[in-house]
């Protein structure tokens, strides 16, 4: 595996792959792995010949008041799982090398951003959007993989692709969860010992959803207060939203006649938790929820 820090080492590298007619897959990463993260790897090297990996902790994405300086960082151990996974070549920028002395472009994709994480996060959905075509821009890969544990960022990402005619086929990857159902989080290593367990309301309510879709409830409005009741019920857990909504545009609905998305975000603790389902009427579950 390659590792590179600045943009000329990676254009330079890649240029090479693509003389040799390779295909180049994307997992653009926060770093500080765990297996959600490799699936997106090893799925970019399944559809394409050379996979490439960003660990970027993006300033612009952060609030504040929020987690950059906290934000688990382990580069040791991050560069051996993306070797053990099969990536080709590690993208490592310093800060001043995406954001350098007298930057000012951002990207701001509207509607979208403004709900469910967007409104207790301003301007992180900018500095999402900003990054992910900064780098796009700079890795000009074939495919690139995102996991739908954020569903919306993955939303604002495919509607950036598609407004700025980028020409690069955006993959959402489902959800990789703990054998207990926690989703799979870099943030889940602020948990304290109770705290994950009680965080365990989350998935669990998203399960309860789907069984009450499959039981004939369709009722938006119902499913919202039986799962409100159960994650309130637990004590260490400090709900944020629940929102039912369309997939794509994020409007809430009021009745499940179609896929529709259950999202969630809580606080446990120190850390901001969100986890998402799509209910699907008819069919007996989601495949990835225990
Ligand atoms: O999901 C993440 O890890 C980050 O938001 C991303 C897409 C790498 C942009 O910084």
């Amino acid at each position: 595996m390659l590792e590179v820090h600045t943009i000329d080492e990676l254009r330079e590298a890649l240029a090479a792959e693509r003389m040799k007619g390779r295909s180049i897959g994307f997992v653009p990463t926060m770093g500080y792995f765990h297996e959600g993260h490799i699936t997106l790897m090893k799925e970019a090297k399944k559809r394409a010949d050379t996979a490439v990996v960003s660990i970027f902790v993006n300033p612009t994405q952060f609030g504040p008041n929020e987690d950059l300086d906290k934000y688990p960082r382990d580069l040791d151990r991050d560069r051996s799982m993306a070797q053990e996974a099969g990536v080709d070549i590690l993208f490592t920028p310093s800060a001043e090398e995406i954001y350098p002395e007298g930057y000012a472009s951002y990207v701001d994709v509207i509607g979208i951003t403004r709900v469910l994480c967007g409104k207790s996060r301003p301007g992180h959905f900018r500095g999402v959007a900003t990054v992910v075509t900064k780098l796009l821009n700079i890795v000009q890969p074939n495919i690139a993989l995102f996991g739908e544990k954020d569903w919306q960022q993955l939303a604002v990402i495919k509607k950036l692709v598609a407004d700025l005619n980028i020409d690069i086929e955006i993959v959402g990857m489902p959800t990789v969860r703990e054998e207990d159902g926690l989703a799979m989080s870099s943030r889940n290593i602020y948990l304290a010992p109770e705290e994950r367990s009680a965080a365990l309301i989350i998935s669990k309510s998203l399960k309860l959803a789907q069984n009450m879709v499959d039981n004939g409830e369709g009722d938006a409005s119902n499913i919202l207060s039986a799962l409100r009741g159960a994650i309130e019920g637990e004590g260490l857990v400090e709900l944020e939203y629940l929102e039912i909504c369309d997939p794509e545009s994020l409007v809430p609905v009021k009745e499940i006649t179609a896929d529709t998305l259950i999202a969630i975000a809580a606080r446990v603790g120190a850390a901001r938790l969100i986890d998402n389902a799509l209910i699907r009427p008819q069919l007996e579950n989601t495949g990835d929820l225990v």
